[in-house]
């Protein structure tokens, strides 16, 4: 028996990170560089990309040949052909991790329109099924293939603030990865649904330094562990949904213990 079977679980995959270049994808590669898979990171900016590959390469000088990066919009207009390019760059992959998500939509119920709506949808529910639509073309139907798509903690416990359209969407992805576990078996389909966890997303909802230590500070006397979530926490849940190939159609919470709030 290997004495790394555990540790060596991920060695050779191939995982592509949609939206990978964030606070949670760049932990996550982080992660899987370490165990050795190889990194396939796409977001909208180019110059984004390129940094975030740079920046994996010097922490891991050895694993240059496993870390690339390509652009693919999501909020464009030509999000389907955006994503059949992506991944005839990509090719064959065996895990795909869902992580885009642009400006939260924090849409009060009296400004929300067909428009609005459809926007705040785009990146995160409507381009999440064309990826996996587009990217089971590239993978194998085995058990051991797996799909992540990203929720979160607000639709199962709902906070003030006007986070309707996020928590509608936030249930659907939980649908969505449950119903395609059952439709795409044996590819593996499981959703993480973080709490809040401290990222640069918070900065896009024109929080200063300042207001978002503030909102932490609050959110963090309330939360059973005192600490908002980090990167590298929320990393670990989405290890397990890639490394348990018993692991499917499961919602995987890393929230602070948000639910005994
Ligand atoms: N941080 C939290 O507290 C928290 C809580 C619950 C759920 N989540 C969810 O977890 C995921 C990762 O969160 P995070 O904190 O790492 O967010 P983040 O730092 O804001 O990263 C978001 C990622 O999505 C990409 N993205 C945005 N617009 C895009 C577009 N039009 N096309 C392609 N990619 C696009 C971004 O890259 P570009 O901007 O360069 O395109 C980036 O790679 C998100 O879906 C977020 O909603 C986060």
């Amino acid at each position: 028996m290997s004495p790394t079977r555990f540790t060596n679980k991920l060695a050779g995959q191939r995982v592509l990170l949609v939206g990978g270049t964030g606070g949670v994808g760049l932990s996550v590669a982080q992660a899987l560089l370490e165990f050795g898979a190889t990194v396939v990171l796409s977001s909208s900016r180019a110059a984004k990309v390129k940094d975030i590959c740079a920046a994996l390469v010097k922490d891991h000088p050895n694993a240059e040949d496993r870390v690339s990066g390509h652009v693919c919009d999501l909020a464009s207009p030509s999000v389907e052909s955006n994503i059949e390019v992506l991944f005839d760059r990509v090719g064959n992959v065996d895990h795909i991790v869902y992580m885009a998500g642009d400006r939260l939509p924090m849409v009060p119920l009296d400004d929300v329109t067909l428009e609005t709506w459809q926007k705040c949808n785009q990146v995160r529910t409507i381009a999440a099924i064309l990826v996996v639509k587009v990217g089971t073309r590239y993978m194998k139907k085995d058990r051991r293939s797996s799909i992540v798509l990203t929720g979160g903690s607000i639709c199962e416990k709902p906070i003030a603030g006007g986070w309707s359209m996020l928590a509608l969407m936030g249930a659907g992805l939980n649908g969505l990865g449950r119903q395609l576990a059952y439709d795409l078996a044996p590819i593996r389909v499981n959703v993480v649904a973080p709490g809040v966890v401290e990222t640069d997303m918070w900065h896009g909802i024109g929080m200063d330094e300042d207001g978002k230590r503030a909102f932490f500070a609050e959110h963090e006397s309330m939360i059973p562990t005192g600490k908002v979530g980090q990167p590298e926490d929320l990393a670990e849940a989405y290890l397990y949904c890639l490394k348990d190939a018993n692991a499917t159609g499961v919602v995987v919470h890393s929230n602070s213990g948000t639910f005994l709030m």
